[in-house]
């Protein structure tokens, strides 16, 4: 089945074009989701076709106005729900969230600008907001990208044969272990043994030995998240040593 993604925004060609390229790109090709992208300028009500007013109780910047984009959720046909606003107020955006949106038949994204949306636009309109990081953008557009690629890579179909959102960090709540390609010397730097002895038995062990201390070493909020390891777990780091990786700048 196609998931539908809807998108407000004032910059419906910046969001378009990045969607057409690569992964989303081939994934729209194949109807894995379909993008409905709406300028909610276009809904102004007034001549000026002005989208954001001055704080009521004074302050800085300027905020969205209700009328452009509770017009443009009331009058688009078929538009998909829930409908989430990007806003950095927003709950953290995550994997779990990622899976719990590719798992739905459609969801729709609001961007903001300026200082922010109109709480009765909130209030009224959106089932939900999220943040993308506890970092201020300059609008909603770049976040409403991520969610939507972490969230079309997920879906059958979306990724070719030789890439895979299976193996990968967050996949299981532990980062991803080193990866290595040709050649397998490089600068005086070499693949690790395990990987290139064809036991596939060991090698499997290896790379969860390394997730786990790369996670353990740079994320232990994840380890504790799932609740620390486990006795299969505490074996492989009793097999294998950590990998000192060599720095180029040391
Ligand atoms: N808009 C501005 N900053 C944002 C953030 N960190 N996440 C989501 N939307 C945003």
């Amino acid at each position: 089945m196609t998931l539908r993604i809807d998108v407000l925004s004032l910059f419906p060609d910046a969001i378009r074009q990045y969607a057409s390229t690569s992964v989303l790109g081939r994934a729209n090709e194949r109807r894995v989701f379909e993008l409905h992208v709406h300028d909610f300028r276009d809904a102004a009500t007034d001549v000026h076709r002005s989208v954001d007013d001055a704080p009521f109780g004074g302050g800085a910047g300027m905020v969205l106005r209700p009328e452009p984009l509770l017009g443009t959720l009331e009058t688009t046909p078929g538009l998909a729900h829930p409908v989430i606003a990007l806003t950095p107020s927003g709950r953290t955006f995550n994997h779990e969230l990622a899976r719990d949106l590719a798992g739905l038949t459609g969801f729709t994204l609001l961007c903001g600008r300026y200082e922010g949306f109109d709480q009765r636009i909130l209030d009224v309109g959106v089932d939900d907001e999220v943040s993308v990081g506890d970092f201020v953008l300059a609008g909603g557009e770049l976040a409403a990208l991520c969610v939507i690629e972490s969230v079309v890579r997920l879906l059958p179909g979306a990724l070719g044969n030789d890439e895979s959102s299976v193996h990968e960090s967050f996949a299981d709540n532990l980062l991803e272990y080193p990866q290595y390609t040709q050649p397998a010397e490089f600068r005086g730097m070499t693949v690790p043994e395990v990987l290139r002895s064809g036991d596939h038995g060991r090698i499997a062990r290896w790379r969860l030995a390394q997730s786990l201390y790369r996670t353990m070493q740079r994320r232990p909020d994840l380890i504790e998240r799932r609740g620390g390891l486990s006795e299969q777990e505490q074996d492989v780091l009793d097999e294998f040593q950590p990998l000192d990786a060599p720095r180029a700048n040391g």
